[in-house]
């Protein structure tokens, strides 16, 4: 077998935790990364408080949850679009430094950013933008239609362009590295399918159509959210939109 095809197999063996190899080592908080990202130079948009009460019995959104592909060229609301938002990423709690959210984080480090790309959303210009966790707002940081872009982006996956939002989900590794090291891998992915799953919960709730997509060309997805590659990187997408019935 070549290196190239072991490398999971390696990884997993490489990163298991076993009784005989826990450093147990204390962490240095004066190294702790950052773990809020911000856009000072940017145009905020504030997005309107999320809802709380109304929503259908979880059991049955379970129940009906299905991957959506075929979306109507029709755009949703600020309300839907920020209700999309907090569901996957939104703060609910603060705990010292840390802020908790929708979705749980190994560790409480929250290595996951979320770009949002604008298809079509009443009252908002399409571009790509950024979600600002702590006050619940979005940073323009570029205006243009990138669906077609996203798209091919996606391995030629239409329904990026024909959804109303694309939510990219990025990972600053270092937040995680600081204290798991190279098991910080296993966890970044952990961390993407729970916020993907509220995705797909979120929609159903609201009658929205949403699926994941794995499937991309990582360097493309980066350039489209200016991201570097190396210390954030794409992990894990969705699109969302109306359905087509
Ligand atoms: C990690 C992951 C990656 C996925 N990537 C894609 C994708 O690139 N394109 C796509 O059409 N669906 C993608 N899906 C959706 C699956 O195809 C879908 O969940 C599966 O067929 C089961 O159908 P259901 O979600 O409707 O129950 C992905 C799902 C997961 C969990």
């Amino acid at each position: 077998m070549n290196k190239k095809e072991n490398i999971g197999n390696r990884y997993q063996e490489e990163t298991k935790y076993c009784r005989n190899n826990m450093s147990g080592g204390g962490l240095n908080f004066e190294d702790m990364p950052d773990p809020i990202k911000t856009y000072p130079d940017a145009e905020t948009i504030p997005l309107p408080p999320p809802m709380r009460s109304a929503g259908n019995f979880i059991w049955d959104i379970m129940a009906r949850r299905r991957s959506r592909r075929d979306f109507k060229d029709e755009s949703i609301s600020m309300q839907e679009l920020s209700q999309i938002l907090w569901a996957t990423q939104g703060a609910t709690s603060r705990r010292g430094q840390f802020i908790l959210r929708t979705s749980p984080s190994a560790g409480a480090l929250f290595p996951i950013e979320t770009y949002v790309l604008i298809n079509r959303v009443d009252d908002l210009e399409k571009g790509v933008y950024h979600y600002s966790v702590p006050d619940h707002s979005l940073s323009l940081l570029k205006k243009g239609a990138f669906g077609h872009k996203i798209a091919q982006a996606g391995l030629q996956q239409d329904m990026l362009n024909f959804s109303a939002i694309d939510l990219i989900w990025t990972a600053v590794i270092q937040r995680s590295k600081w204290k798991y090291k190279e098991r910080a891998y296993r966890y970044i992915y952990m961390d993407a399918g729970h916020i993907g799953q509220n995705a797909y919960l979120a929609s159903e709730t609201l009658g929205l159509g949403c699926c994941t997509v794995g499937a991309f060309f990582d360097d493309e997805v980066n350039e489209i959210v200016g991201v570097d590659g190396k210390d954030e990187f794409a992990v894990y997408m969705c699109c969302i939109g109306k359905i087509k019935r």
